[in-house]
């Protein structure tokens, strides 16, 4: 494992359907002695209520403000690798814990992100043309995820173990 890797945390960044949940699982299996946490589910049992129903009962702010509280009750944990909302980036404040450790970014086309979020319920996507939505999403998140230590970018058709490799790869 690298140096800059012994011991200190991983945080997956970027946007929703970029594979951060399933490919930080397998990287953190990968290191051996790593937990995987993820931001989202972390909030939803806190909750009870699933992502799309705390949107729709407490708005967008709520949800933001109880995930800057997820994340700071996780990162003082050792030896954990984070998978976090797509938008989490955004608050300024959240950028002091995740620079506690080593921030991964996964760098997908929205072209290729719409083919794999399909069927599932993402409640900023509920637009007449979520691609769009999409698209303007990353433009705007763009300088956010950029400030990663290390981007890897996924080409279509790369399946998860390929990514975790990717990413491992380039720790
Ligand atoms: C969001 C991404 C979602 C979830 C919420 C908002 C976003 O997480 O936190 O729906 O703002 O991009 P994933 O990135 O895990 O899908």
């Amino acid at each position: 494992l690298s140096p800059r890797l012994r011991g200190c945390n991983l945080y997956f960044i970027g946007m929703m359907g970029s594979g951060k949940s399933t490919v930080g699982d397998l990287v953190a299996r990968r290191m051996g002695t790593y937990n995987f946490l993820d931001t989202d589910t972390i909030l939803e049992r806190a909750a009870g209520m699933s992502i799309p129903e705390v949107f729709e009962a407490e708005g967008e702010e709520a949800f933001r403000v109880a995930e800057a509280q997820v994340l700071d009750s996780v990162h003082a944990h050792v030896r954990i690798v984070v998978s976090t909302g797509g938008g989490l980036v955004m608050r300024n404040q959240n950028w002091s814990k995740l620079q506690t450790g080593l921030v991964v970014y996964l760098k997908v086309d929205p072209e290729v992100i719409m083919k794999r979020i399909e069927g599932t319920d993402r409640p900023l996507l509920q637009t007449d043309n979520p691609l769009e939505t999409l698209q303007k999403l990353t433009e705007e998140r763009k300088e956010r995820y950029e400030q990663a230590d290390v981007t890897v970018e996924i080409e279509e058709g790369m399946s998860v173990e390929d990514v975790a490799d990717k990413c491992v790869r380039a720790l």
